[in-house]
This record gives structure tokens, C-alpha cells and sequence, in this order.
């Protein structure tokens, strides 16, 4: 984007605030980073707990698949290594280390991790790493609460050839199907081949339970399997069309996974909302230069009854009807924490993953990354006002000092803990505005991707110490996700050494030059 102004140009908590007031976004933030007991963020959530524990702050690790298993779903000192970090960020609530496939089939790339009896052993020894850095940390590990993230790929599913796609989709699409080459009917899932996969569902959830899991996650996001499955308005059968068809894999997923005795909690992460697939301006885009984002055309399938959370009259904006829906009838299932995103960052990155660098595979940004982030706090904050008659937990302001307790709005039953996503982008403001949201109820957790890869410890600094350390913020290069779309494996190459000591390296620059990425 011409004229995008960097954050860290923005020198002080003042100049941030001018910016966004110049963008004409609801971004609000506090003034000081607060330290300790003072700060929203050290609170633990009370009046929900997750396989009988409390969560003992207000920061999450989300879930983010990995590329450096074994070919078998198992895992490799890669895998072992960013467990460890994801132990040591002093997160509360962590989403084991990264999604992890209820089949080989499903995998998005051949060294996803896979939830199977054969790789039992490995997924407890991850386990046990990411508690033991924990527990040398921070000492007590009674409130730390560990899910698994369970997925299937759907249309983006490359389980056998990091550059060969074999997807499965719930539906033709007439946008996405070109690009993720779904070429026949043969491709889309027949009703019993859902009731087969929804039984590897439950048997993932007994595995994680045998491992030690707290919960696990049943991935409904970022243009997935089941995400997709919410948006299949044009499917036939009984998990199409109705917004209760296009739900019933969640339904019976929570019942098979409650009727075969399995105690686990439940989690579902889902994209609150969707976009039309976005693209690279042709006429702005150069050999080695990407053009800025620009829908795909959608004139030829109006109304757009292709996606969850969209409106289908006008697809470039959203429509958050059924994303209430969905958000009750969680409450209703027994779900226990709904992880909010939105969009897929295979169609339209900019709305799920706010960067100011583009992916290879992207657009430059077609609007000022902190616009998409404000998107995204705002949703959170409707889906919290609206099950606030279910269960909010919030921070009293006036009782944010020293002595402060978490208190719930309200003493409804029910047990929705919120957490949300793509504040990675706030960088050195990330703080202020996770301090704002938490302490006025707009979210119970803040969940953080990207800023872990880069910076595990980031809000321990900040409710530790109060400063931070400036030299390993993410700058959302986007280096994560190029490397993984070009075959190499992901992590954070311009600021953690590990990788920046790799031969993928340099291999990763190249690309980068040739596609202007
Ligand atoms: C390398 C990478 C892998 C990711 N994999 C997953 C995933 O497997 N499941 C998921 O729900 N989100 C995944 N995400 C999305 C993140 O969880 C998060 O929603 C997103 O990066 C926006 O948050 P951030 O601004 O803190 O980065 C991934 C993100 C990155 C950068
Ligand atoms: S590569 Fe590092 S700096 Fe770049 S977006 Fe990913 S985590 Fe952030």
C-alpha cells in the first residue's frame, strides 16, 4: 500500500492514537503498559474453568500448523523446539503447539502433524516439553490449559507432495475451484464419507484425552474443511443448505465425542466472517511486484452463497447473522472457548492475517493492516455483547489496581470464554490495546500467532517488567507464511537465528526477489 504508514514511526502512544483516528477506525488503547497485578492481562479467567482448571491469564498461544514433522505425522526436533517456546511464552492457554490432522489425507502439507494411535507417544512427549519449560518459568503449571487443534484441509490439502494439491471440498465453488484445481464432482465429499471422517474426529479427541490434553479445537476456520462446511448453502443433503444441516458436523462431532464416555473439553475456532476472494491487481502488478489486493469478480455468481459471514448481495462486506448463530448454538453444545478469526489466508490474507508484507502467494495490502485488526476486535466485541446473557467475564475498570479481581458481568449459567485473533500487527501497541480490550470486556483472551514465532514472551515481558524488547517484534514480514507456501518449512526467519542459520535462508530470499513478495 502507497503511503503506508509503519508503526514503529509511530513514536509514542499519542501518534498511534492520531493514526487511527486518521483511519476513522475504533481502536481504542490505554495510555501505560501496566505491570503485574495491575495489569488485565495477569488476571486469570474466573467463573469457567477448562477440565477443572482456571486459566491463570489473559494470553493465548493460537494454534498454528506446523511443516517440519515426519512424513508420518510425527514430530522432529523442529516440532520439539517450538513447543518449548510456546511453554516458555507463559501463555495460560495454549493451543498444543499447532493443528494437528484427524487423518493423513487431511494434512495441508506432508510434515503436518497427524493425531493417530501410531504417533500417540510423540504428541505426549510435546506435551510434557511444553509443560516442563513451563513450569522451570514460571513454576506452577495448575493453570495452564493445553487443546489440540483437530483439522481436516479440505480444498487445501497437500498430504502427499509439498507442491501437489488433492483436495476435497464441501461444495463447487465458482471462484475457488480454478485456483485449488478441483476439477470434477469426484472431489466433494459424499454425505458417508462425512460420517466416516466424523468418526476420526472422535477417535483424535480420545487420543488427545489419552495424551493429556485439556481440550481440543475443532477447527472451523480459514477456509478448512469444516469452515467451508458452514457456507455450504449450494450443498444437497443433510449438511447442506440449512443453516442446522450446515452445522451438523459440529453437532455430532460434540455427540460422538460425549456418547463414546471422552471427558474432554470441547474448543471451536472459527472465521467469524468472510470476504470474497481477493487478488492482485493485474493492472498495479509488475515482474517482481506484487499489485495491491483487489476482489476477484463476482459478478457471475450473485447472489454469493459461497461462504459463512458474508453478505450475499454485497460479498466485499460481511454479515453477521449466522455468526451469532453459531456463537449460541456453541454456548448451547457445551463448547467451551470459541477462538474468533475470520477469512483464510489462502483467498483474502489481508482480513486474516493483517501484514504490511505481503505473503508470495498475496496482494500488497489493499487498506491499512490496523484497519483489518480493528475488524477483528470489533467482531469480537458484538459476539461478546452478544452472549453476555450466557457468560462474559470482564475486569471492573475502577478495580484494576493492586488488588484486582476479574468479575463476571453478570451470574448466568452457561461458559463461553472468547478469545481473539490478528493483533500481531499492533507491534510495539499490541500491549495497550490487549490491555484495553481485556480490561472492558471485549474479549476474554488475547490470542497471538505470528508475535510467538517471532517474540514467544512478549506479554510475560509485559506484565513482568512492562518494557519491552524491541528487537524481536514481529514486523509482519510474512516470511512464516512464504516459506511454507514455497515448500520450506515455517518459522520466523528474519528475527529468530534458528532459521536465519539455515540454508532455507538464503532459498527464502531468492523467492522473495522473484515474486516482489
Ligand atoms: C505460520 C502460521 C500458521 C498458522 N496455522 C494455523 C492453524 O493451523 N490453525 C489456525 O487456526 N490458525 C493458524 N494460523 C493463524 C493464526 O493462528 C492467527 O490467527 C493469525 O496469524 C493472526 O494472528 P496474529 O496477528 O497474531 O498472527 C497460522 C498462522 C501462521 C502465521
Ligand atoms: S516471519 Fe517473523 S516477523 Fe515475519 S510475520 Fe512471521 S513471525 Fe512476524
Amino acid at each position: 500500500m502507497a503511503g503506508l504508514v509503519r508503526i514503529p514511526s509511530l513514536k509514542t502512544v499519542a501518534d498511534f492514537r492520531n493514526h487511527v483516528a486518521s483511519l476513522g477506525i475504533e481502536l481504542p488503547c490505554e495510555d501505560q503498559v501496566a505491570a503485574g497485578n495491575a495489569s488485565p492481562l495477569a488476571q486469570p479467567i474466573s467463573g469457567a474453568t477448562i477440565n477443572a482448571k482456571r486459566i491463570g491469564n489473559r494470553w493465548a498461544i493460537q494454534p498454528m500448523e506446523g511443516w517440519d514433522g515426519t512424513t508420518t505425522g510425527g514430530a522432529t526436533d523442529e516440532v520439539r523446539r517450538r513447543w518449548q517456546r510456546f511453554g516458555e511464552s507463559g501463555a495460560k492457554l495454549i493451543y498444543g503447539g499447532e493443528a494437528m490432522a484427524v487423518r493423513p489425507d487431511g494434512r495441508a502439507n506432508p510434515n503436518q502433524l497427524v493425531i493417530t494411535g501410531q504417533n500417540k507417544k510423540d504428541l505426549a512427549e510435546l506435551r510434557e516439553i511444553l509443560i516442563r519449560a513451563h513450569k522451570e518459568r514460571y513454576g506452577s503449571t495448575d493453570d495452564l490449559v493445553i487443546g489440540f487443534q483437530l483439522t481436516h484441509s479440505g480444498r487445501f490439502c497437500k498430504p502427499n507432495d509439498k507442491f501437489r494439491m488433492e483436495p476435497r471440498v464441501a461444495f463447487r465453488h465458482p471462484i475457488l475451484d480454478k485456483k485449488f484445481n478441483v476439477t470434477g464432482d469426484g472431489q466433494v465429499w459424499t454425505d458417508s464419507e462425512v460420517e466416516q471422517l466424523i468418526e476420526c474426529y472422535v477417535a483424535a479427541a480420545k487420543i488427545a484425552w489419552d495424551v493429556g490434553a485439556d481440550f481440543v479445537d475443532i477447527k472451523h476456520c480459514h477456509g478448512y474443511l469444516l469452515h467451508e462446511f458452514l457456507g455450504a448453502h449450494t450443498r444437497p443433503g443433510k449438511y447442506g443448505g440449512s443453516f442446522e444441516n450446515r452445522t451438523g458436523i459440529l453437532r455430532e462431532i460434540v455427540e460422538g465425542i460425549r456418547a463414546s464416555g471422552n471427558r474432554i473439553e470441547i474448543g471451536v475456532r472459527f472465521s467469524a466472517f468472510d470476504l470474497i476472494p481477493f487478488k492482485p491487481d493485474p493492472a498495479l502488478s509488475q515482474p517482481g511486484k506484487l499489485g495491491p489486493g483487489i476482489p476477484e469478480d463476482f459478478s457471475h455468481c450473485l447472489p454469493y452463497r459461497y461462504g459463512f459471514g458474508v453478505n450475499a448481495n454485497n460479498p466485499v462486506e460481511y454479515d453477521l447473522t449466522e455468526t451469532f448463530q453459531f456463537a449460541d448454538l456453541c454456548a448451547q453444545l457445551g463448547v467451551k472457548i470459541l477462538n474468533v478469526s475470520a477469512g483464510s489466508p489462502y483467498y483474502n490474507p489481508h482480513i486474516q492475517r493483517p501484514a504490511a508484507y505481503p505473503p508470495s502467494d498475496g496482494y500488497q495490502p489493499p487498506e491499512d493492516p490496523l484497519v483489518g485488526v480493528a475488524r477483528q476486535i470489533n467482531v469480537v466485541r458484538q459476539i461478546a455483547e452478544r452472549v453476555k446473557s450466557l457468560n462474559r467475564l470482564t475486569v471492573q475498570p475502577e478495580k484494576a489496581g493492586a488488588d484486582s479481581t476479574i468479575q463476571r458481568s453478570n451470574d448466568s449459567t452457561g461458559g463461553l470464554i472468547l478469545v481473539g485473533s490478528a493483533y500481531s500487527y499492533l507491534q510495539e501497541y499490541l500491549p495497550h490495546v490487549a490491555q484495553y480490550v481485556v480490561r472492558n470486556g471485549w474479549t476474554d483472551m488475547i490470542g497471538l500467532g505470528r508475535m510467538t514465532l517471532a517474540y514467544p514472551t512478549m506479554l510475560a515481558d509485559s506484565v513482568e517488567k512492562g518494557v519491552l524488547e524491541k528487537k524481536f517484534i514481529c514486523r509482519t514480514f510474512s516470511d512464516c507464511t512464504t516459506a511454507p507456501r514455497n515448500g520450506l518449512i515455517s518459522g520466523c526467519y528474519p528475527l529468530d537465528k534458528y532459521y536465519a542459520a539455515k540454508p532455507e535462508f538464503q532459498k527464502l530470499k531468492e523467492i522473495k526477489k522473484s515474486v516482489g513478495a
